[in-house]
């Protein structure tokens, strides 16, 4: 395949979110073959079940964003030691109704940062259980936790000399998992 089109979904609603940076640094660092685009979250409904056959426009597009991806792109922060609400819902708009789950043989990568230590480590485990079970293959090595602190962007939005080789390596590690699944 010459292109691939990669939906990124940012688990933060914030103006000023590290997560969102860290989504734009790292894009970056992918080969000119690949073209992120974000999704937007922030306008879908709270997913209520009742809705199913009658989706609102946002979870419509969304969906249609989804599939129309080769592959899918999490930067998530970590609340209260888990995934952001607003992902979880964006997660479970588009995996409905039952049998219409987008996300589904979508390769992924999960990544996150936070302010504190452990730098979204739990949150990326409760998205990989999430993200099993909606049939989504997530690559697995490196990870990747991400401490937002000094230095982690340059003036520019790049990433910082510090963290640039390692990120530069999980980049190329996502890119080959994209292309070993949809190629
Ligand atoms: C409701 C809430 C819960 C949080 N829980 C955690 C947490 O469990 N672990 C953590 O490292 N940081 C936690 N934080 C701090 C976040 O890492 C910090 O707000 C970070 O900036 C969020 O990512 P963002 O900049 O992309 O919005 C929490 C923040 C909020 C608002």
């Amino acid at each position: 395949m010459s292109h691939y089109q990669i939906a990124v979904v940012v688990g933060s609603l914030r103006k000023d979110s590290f997560n969102r940076k860290l989504a734009y640094s790292l894009v970056k660092l992918a080969p000119p073959e690949f073209s992120f685009k974000q999704v937007q979250i922030s306008d879908l409904p709270l997913y209520n079940q009742d809705d199913d056959a009658n989706q609102a426009e946002s979870v419509k597009r969304l969906k249609s964003e989804v599939r129309a991806a080769h592959a899918l792109l999490f930067v998530t922060a970590e609340y209260n030691r888990s995934i952001p609400g607003v992902l979880k819902n964006a997660i479970d708009h588009a995996s409905r109704p039952y049998g219409q789950n987008a996300w589904a043989g979508k390769p992924a990568g999960v990544i996150g940062a936070s302010i504190g230590a452990v730098g979204t480590a739990l949150a990326q485990q409760h998205l990989r259980n999430v993200l099993a079970y909606l049939d989504v293959p997530v690559l697995g090595q490196p990870e990747a936790f991400i401490h937002a602190k000094e230095g982690l962007f340059d003036e520019a939005g790049n990433i910082g000399a510090d963290s640039k080789q390692f990120l530069q390596n999980w980049m190329d590690q996502y890119v080959a998992w994209v292309k070993k699944h949809v190629d």
